[in-house]
């Protein structure tokens, strides 16, 4: 039987370190506030105009592509999370093509849009197109360069605090040994709450979706007849085009949704939170871990938890916090590991593997 395995996996942190003191010299925050409500202490920011999104990706993507023993034009799909791309289009995916070297077209790329569920989205994806053969090779990366669209006033203190830059990556090959390989996954969506946790701004929604709003917005548009409706002056103006983030609810969405979709594939494998060797949780807030960690009662071993220094980084987090785990020698050989994220959509899954 033929299931998919990671074959080799990196991580790219940008040098530049952001304390929450730092934050507080441009907002009002503090230390004592972020670490309360978080648990996060710092956070890691790309260079500008040096790094981007696809760059701190094709960083990861090497790592993860020589641990694999192969080579970038080895790579016969690229699958790439992130929900702050280089470009509004293309996406990313032919960008880390081009990043790469990779010169065959042969190579698709495809991008996924579902924020902090994106590497699981993506790792569900990619075991498809493994189990039924039609790639060998793919190479499924998260990235984020947050830094470059946040809101570094006060305005926006609950959400800038909260994100940081980085990226992961993996190679997904295909394995014929018993009980290794990726178990099974679990993907979920409710567009109820679409924006509790959204970057509206700009974009081609030209009011549409007001009636889903409990307060319908003014977004400032005119009488155009044609196009000026995707960015307008208001919009800039009155710093519309931020995320923006109903933190309490998407919390409490967060809490009850995480152990149920880790309950689904763990039940779909035959096995239980207590034979977990790892549990890998999208890093959206320590609270939020170490609730789950509870109601699944975990031990402190079988949760990996970094946030505390790397922030939020939505699409990135899973592989960063899966690949320290792996360096840090806290995942061997035939453990069984859970991978779970819930955001913005909202889209929540996880996947269950046999490590190995
Ligand atoms: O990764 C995608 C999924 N995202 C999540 O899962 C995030 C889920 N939500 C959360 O993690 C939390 O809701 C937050 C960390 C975002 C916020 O924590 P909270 O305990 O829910 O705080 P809150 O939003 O209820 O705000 C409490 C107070 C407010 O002041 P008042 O109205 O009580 O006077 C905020 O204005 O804290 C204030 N506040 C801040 N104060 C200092 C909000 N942000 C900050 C800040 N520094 N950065």
């Amino acid at each position: 039987m033929i299931r998919t395995r990671i074959a080799g996996i990196g991580k790219y942190l940008p040098g530049r370190v952001v304390r929450n003191d730092d934050l507080q010299t441009v907002m009002d925050t503090s230390d004592e506030w972020i670490q309360e409500r978080t648990g996060i202490q710092e956070r890691r920011y790309g260079t500008k105009h040096q790094e981007t999104t696809t760059t701190m990706a094709a960083q990861a993507a090497r790592i993860a592509i020589e641990r694999a023993g192969i080579t970038p034009e080895d790579i016969d799909f690229i699958l790439f999370a992130t929900l702050s791309p280089d470009y509004y289009f293309p996406g990313c995916g032919v960008l880390l093509q081009r990043e790469l070297g990779i010169t065959k077209t042969s190579v698709g790329a495809m991008d996924i849009r579902n924020q902090c569920t994106g590497f699981v989205y993506g790792l569900a994806t990619g075991d498809q197109f493994i189990r039924s053969g039609m790639y060998r090779n793919i190479l499924l990366v998260g990235a984020e360069m947050h830094s470059m669209g946040l809101d570094f006033t006060t305005r926006g203190r609950n959400v800038t605090v909260i994100f940081g830059d980085g990226a992961g990556a993996v190679v997904l090959q295909p394995t014929e040994e018993p009980g290794k390989g990726i178990l099974a996954n679990r993907l979920h969506s409710d567009g109820t709450h679409a924006e509790k946790l959204a970057f509206i701004n700009p974009g081609a929604h030209g009011g549409y979706h007001n009636k889903y709003l409990d307060e319908p917005v003014d977004y400032g548009y005119g009488n155009e007849t044609y196009g000026g409706i995707f960015l307008t002056d208001k919009m800039m103006e009155e710093a519309m085009t931020f995320p923006y983030m109903d933190g309490p609810f998407v919390f409490k969405m967060a809490v009850q949704k995480f152990p149920e979709v880790i309950q689904e594939v763990l039940g779909e494998a035959g096995v239980t939170a207590a034979d977990l060797g790892m549990l890998i949780p999208h890093q959206a807030n320590l609270r939020i871990s170490q609730f789950v960690q509870r109601t699944l009662r975990l031990r402190d071993d079988q949760v990996w938890n970094n946030i505390q220094k790397y922030g939020n980084t939505t699409a990135a987090s899973v592989p960063i916090a899966l690949c320290e785990a792996l360096e840090a020698g806290a995942i061997r050989d035939g453990d069984l590991v859970c991978l779970a994220a819930f955001g913005s959509g909202f889209t929540w899954g996880a996947n269950l593997l046999r490590w190995g």
